[in-house]
């Protein structure tokens, strides 16, 4: 991961007697445009920031709630360039939201003072549906764990349905996200072809933020 302007000007800043010249600093701004522009999203910490500020009990990736739905946002946003200012005013100021029943309240902001987190958070929203949506190595991992393999594929139906397929199914649907991550949790009652029925196995972990991971991606899948 690149370095964040702060990170940079902190590490700079520390080197005590060091004078910079022109051209170096000149060379700096280059390298600093630069590195911002190849900085990669941590999308793992970004959905687990949101999490963590409750920001999903409003607010997907794929489907409107109280809140938009956060692809929608990006595309509002697209090409704009103060864009990852005005959204991280907006999620660390608490200024007023208009909600659906017309009415306007603080809007909530995001459970951490770190500049970091909190521009990760940003980016990798503004980076939706197709640069970002989810971290898909660590989600292919995690189905590799947990052998869900065994019975399913991105493409092609096996014994369970193909991924993209459970993806259009639940296209736009509310609360799609929640459904899969209990279907993968619970180990509830599933239906095979021939009939008989026995429960789904689950994913091979408890951490949250790896399942959702691994949820999202499955319904990104086109
Ligand atoms: C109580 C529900 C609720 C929660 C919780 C919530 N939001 Fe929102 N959010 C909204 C609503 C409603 C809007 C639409 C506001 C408007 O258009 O005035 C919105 C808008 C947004 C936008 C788009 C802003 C824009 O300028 O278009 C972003 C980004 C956002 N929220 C991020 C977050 C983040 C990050 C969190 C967690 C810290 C969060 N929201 C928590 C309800 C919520
Ligand atoms: C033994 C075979 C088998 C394994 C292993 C398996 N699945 Fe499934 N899966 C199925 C079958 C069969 C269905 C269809 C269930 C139904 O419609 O009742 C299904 C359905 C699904 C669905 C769609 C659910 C819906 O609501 O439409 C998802 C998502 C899914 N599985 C994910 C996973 C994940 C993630 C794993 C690994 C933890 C996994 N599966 C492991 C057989 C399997």
């Amino acid at each position: 991961m690149g370095w964040t302007s702060t990170e940079f000007a902190e590490n700079t800043a520390s080197r005590p007697g060091k004078v910079f010249p022109l051209v170096t600093l000149a060379l700096l701004a280059a390298l600093l445009a630069f590195s911002r522009d190849c900085y990669a999203v941590d999308v793992i910490a970004a959905q687990r920031l949101a999490r963590q500020s409750a920001c999903v009990a409003c607010h997907s990736v794929y489907q409107k709630k109280d809140g938009p739905a956060w692809k929608d946002v990006a595309a509002t946003y697209h090409g704009q360039a103060d864009a990852g200012q005005r959204l991280y005013l907006h999620v660390t100021t608490g200024r007023k939201a208009r909600f659906d029943d017309g009415q306007e309240r603080d809007h909530p902001i995001v459970k951490t003072s770190d500049p970091k987190r909190i521009q990760n958070l940003v980016d990798w929203i503004l980076a939706l549906p197709v640069a970002a949506p989810v971290d898909v190595k660590a989600a292919e991992s995690l189905a590799r764990q947990s052998r869900c393999l065994a019975c399913h594929a991105v493409e092609d139906k096996k014994e369970g349905p193909a991924w993209k397929d459970v993806a259009a199914k639940y296209l736009g649907s509310v609360g799609a996200e929640d459904n899969l991550y209990k279907h993968v949790t619970t180990g509830r009652k599933a239906r095979f072809d021939d009939g008989h029925e026995e429960r789904h196995p689950v994913v091979k972990t408890a951490d949250p933020d790896r399942i959702y991971n691994l949820v999202n991606w499955i319904l990104s899948l086109r």
